[in-house]
């Protein structure tokens, strides 16, 4: 082994020890390159996620039944828009641009959650995404706040203090519909009979199948697999459904007094990897109002580049 692969042993060595004494690793730390890797390719697909993650709640900003509606959905598709800006600079720590970020997106090589690739039918889906839908993330995201990459954990804590705001909405609005006349009721229990499997499936394949998670979970980028979290969404949102008297759309929905955990049916994996290859009933629309938006917006950035960059200049004059 000439001395560069020793080097390079040692370096990942120390690295590992680092990682496995919870230390949190920093932009300018050494860092294997598969690890920095893996961290853009998931912080990446994080942010996409939160921006494509704004059109199907967009879809019911001009319909919102009151004013007050409006205004809450109005801040939570803004905190989304922030989320995507945070997890983009966090992103960008790595050593990826953000232009070269969103190349990926919409050239359609990157991936963002496949739950956005549904539709938003009606007032109910709006609740039934801030609560099953924000409620999934709060679980993924919480877990992700002791990541052992430094910008992505920050990130996700202060993300994680505006999701719960987002879930609550959402419940409340499930609750004022299943609580609400018989046809509200029915468009709460529509809204749930069509968001709950896709919702189970943002927490990624089975552990068996996933093809990233026993590394990310040696580098402690993951701190619980997939099944875990899924595990734990379901076990916490069952209650909250029972008390808005909604059947969850799982025949084998059982609670299991031996595991101490809800047994619950099996995830369509073919609908899984069908949306997620990108034949989901809406990848094609997602993917272009996000490219449009981008190419709408370039006015937007070229002024403000052309703003900096006069400001820059001015002040070199001055000096
Ligand atoms: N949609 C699209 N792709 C998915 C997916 C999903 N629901 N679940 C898994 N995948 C992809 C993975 O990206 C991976 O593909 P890649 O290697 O080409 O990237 C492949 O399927 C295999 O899955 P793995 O489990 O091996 O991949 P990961 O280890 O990356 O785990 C994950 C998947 C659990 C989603 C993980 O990436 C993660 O925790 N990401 C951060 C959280 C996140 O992105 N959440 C998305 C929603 S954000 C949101 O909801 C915002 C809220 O405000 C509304």
């Amino acid at each position: 082994m000439d001395s560069s692969d020793w080097e390079l042993e040692e370096l990942e060595a120390a690295f590992q020890e680092k990682v496995g004494a919870e230390k949190r690793i920093e932009p300018k730390d050494w860092m294997p390159d598969k690890y920095r890797q893996t961290l853009i390719r998931q912080m990446s697909q994080h942010a996409h996620s939160e921006v494509v993650g704004m059109l199907p709640e967009g879809n019911w900003l001009t319909r919102a039944p009151s004013l007050k509606r409006k205004t809450i959905l109005m801040a939570k598709i803004q905190d989304e828009g922030g989320h995507g800006l945070y997890l983009y600079s966090a992103t960008e720590t790595l050593g990826i641009s953000r232009d070269e970020m969103f190349e990926q997106l919409h050239s359609g090589k990157a991936k963002y959650s496949s739950i956005f690739n549904y539709p938003t039918l009606n007032w109910a889906d709006i609740g039934a995404i801030g609560w099953l839908v924000d409620g999934a993330a709060i679980t993924n995201q919480i877990a992700l706040c002791r990541c052992s990459y430094g910008p992505y954990a920050r990130a996700m804590i202060r993300i994680c203090k505006e999701e719960s705001f987002h879930q609550r909405q959402g419940y409340e609005i499930m609750m004022t519909m299943a609580q609400g006349t018989e046809e509200q009721r029915e468009m709460a229990q529509d809204a749930l009979n069509r968001w709950w499997w896709p919702t189970l499936m943002m927490f990624g394949p089975n552990d068996a199948n996933s093809a990233n998670s026993a590394q990310s979970m040696k580098w402690k980028i993951k701190r619980q697999s997939n099944d875990d979290l899924r595990q734990k969404f379901v076990d916490a949102t069952v209650p909250q459904a029972e008390f808005l008297n909604l059947r969850i759309p799982d025949d084998k929905l059982k609670w299991n007094e031996e595991r101490k955990h809800y047994d619950f049916g099996e995830i369509d994996w073919e609908e899984f990897k069908a949306v997620v290859k990108g034949n989901g009933l809406c990848n094609r629309e997602r993917l272009q109002a996000r490219v449009e938006a981008h190419d709408g917006g370039k006015w937007v950035r070229d002024a403000a580049l052309a703003y900096a960059r006069k400001k820059e200049s001015r002040k070199a004059k001055a000096a």
